[in-house]
């Protein structure tokens, strides 16, 4: 099955590696500097042994995440440009928990948990514009600061109205970055700026995040767990089965995977372009990687190459400058420093739990993951993100979509090219969440290498139940079955 040009590593686990050139290789020939955010990576081992796959599929798990992870998380609630003016709000629903994420009179952004204080009332189920927050069930109604200003028949609750901590709205906290609003309803959370260190910090250094507006925005429903969706788009293992159309000129086998220490909710992949796959056992010409890669792609009008590749030729470079050319007319900038990795490579970040923006130049994708109403749906959300045009107005934002379960992708409108490459990702799914009940599959069996994010990502969700659990007294014994083992 392997073949003796793999690289074993020393023989520790983890450090085996496919053939082929290091995403750190391609770099090293890139024709301009690379970004210093992608030179720097990380492995971390995170152990070999099967999980148990009820993480994925029982009820009393999911319960876990519920109470003990969605509660102490950052989660992206929305985008800024999509509340600009006071009042216009948000509503960000997680799990049974739901927020009114709202521009305030001074600009800044506020969550207000969306419960009446009366008897509970959702108080708003639609995003949209209001002057005040006003209950449909007996009136209660506050500002948009979340202060109360109205109350029928004030008389009959002075239990409630003479104390000041009981009339406003409960908030959440709210952190900005890149264009987008953070939400986490721990009121005693790590700041946002710690926990999300090291994207910041590469996003800073390297990758025009801000200037960017929302081209397109839909979400759907899914029939499987939100990890095994989420898993779907964190990992590029699956793509010589999955894909098997790309892999021409698709570096699969070795893309890189990265995981901090000092930063552990941060991860990244990244996929090499413009190189054929270690799949492919023969070599394939560079004229073969230009002309399949260009057949494929819609970023040049062409269609195909129309060009005589030279059998020497560096293929990510010539494909790059072919991007280049058309990226530079579409977003009318000068790209002539941007790196050829920039220009071609998947590079998808991913903040823990559920919330995985890509970098590079021109348009980015954006994706969240949210349970749905069982353990065996979820909810996921495609964002894309396109630079703001050189006349510096910013666009409205493109109208938001909701997919239900049995929709395609392709029923939302301007996906392009990528609802195809989604519809093959999705087919997977529901099978997934099928086979996880099945007697026959005792665990779940995660790559070394990798699939070693995926585990990341299991092993903080125990950490936060852990800690739930402690702060409650309730013992480890309760949840030791559905953790992850050690090793
Ligand atoms: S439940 Fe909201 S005013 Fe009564
Ligand atoms: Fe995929």
């Amino acid at each position: 099955m392997t073949t003796i040009e793999n690289r074993p590593g020393s023989g520790k686990p983890g450090e085996a590696r496919s053939h082929g050139p290091s995403v750190q290789q391609m770099m090293d020939s890139d024709t301009r500097p690379v970004p210093v955010a992608l030179r720097d990576h990380s492995y971390v081992y995170t152990g070999s042994a099967d999980l148990s796959k009820t993480r994925y599929t029982s009820p009393a798990f999911a319960a876990l995440e519920n109470e003990y992870m969605w509660k102490y998380t950052w989660q992206v609630a929305c985008r800024e440009e999509d509340i600009t003016k006071p009042g216009e709000h948000v509503v960000y629903d997680v799990v049974d928990e739901s927020l009114i994420v709202t521009r305030q009179a001074d600009g800044s952004i506020k969550a207000f948990h969306n419960a009446c204080l009366h008897r509970g009332t959702k108080l708003r189920t639609d995003n949209g514009r209001v002057a005040s927050f006003r209950c449909p069930f007996h009136g209660w109604t506050w500002g948009v600061d979340g202060s109360l200003a109205d109350m029928p028949c004030d008389w009959d609750f002075p239990h409630v109205t003479e104390d000041p901590a009981r009339t406003c709205l409960p908030e959440a906290r709210v952190a900005t970055w890149a264009g987008f609003v953070f939400v986490n309803l721990d009121p005693n959370c790590e700041p946002f700026e710690t926990y999300a260190s090291k994207l910041i910090e590469h996003f800073s250094n390297s990758f025009d995040f801000e200037n960017r507006y929302t081209a397109f925005h839909a979400m759907k429903e899914v029939a499987c767990n939100w990890k095994v969706c989420m898993e779907a788009f964190s990992e590029g293992y699956h793509v010589i089965a999955t894909h098997p159309q790309i892999i021409e000129f698709t570096g699969d086998a070795n893309s890189e995977y990265s995981i901090w220490p000092d930063s552990p909710y941060v991860t990244r992949f990244i996929n090499g372009f413009a190189v054929q796959s270690p799949h492919i056992k023969d070599k394939l010409s560079p004229q073969q990687v230009v002309d399949a890669y260009m057949a494929f792609s819609a970023r040049t009008p062409r269609g195909d190459s129309g060009m005589k590749v030279p059998d020497d030729a560096n293929t990510r470079e010539i494909i790059a400058d072919l991007f280049r050319q058309g990226m530079e007319a579409g977003m009318n900038a000068d790209l002539s420093k941007v790196s050829d990795a920039e220009i071609l490579d998947a590079i998808l970040y991913h903040l823990f739990p559920a919330f995985a923006p890509w970098a590079g130049i021109g348009q980015s994708l954006v994706y969240r993951w949210r349970p749905g109403r069982t353990p065996d749906t979820c909810y996921m959300d495609v964002w894309r993100l396109a630079p703001i045009p050189k006349d510096g107005k910013r666009p409205a934002p493109a109208p938001y979509r909701e997919l239900r379960l049995e929709q395609s992708w392709k029923a939302a409108e301007d996906m392009g090219l990528l609802a195809d490459v989604f519809e093959q990702d999705m087919e997977n799914l529901p099978k997934v969440q099928m086979g996880l009940k099945s007697t026959g599959k005792k665990g779940v069996s995660f790559g070394n290498y990798q699939e070693a994010r995926l585990r990341q990502v299991h092993k903080l969700i125990d950490k936060f139940i852990l800690e739930g659990l402690a702060r409650d007294g309730r013992s480890r014994s309760e949840v030791e079955p559905f953790l992850v083992p050690e090793g």
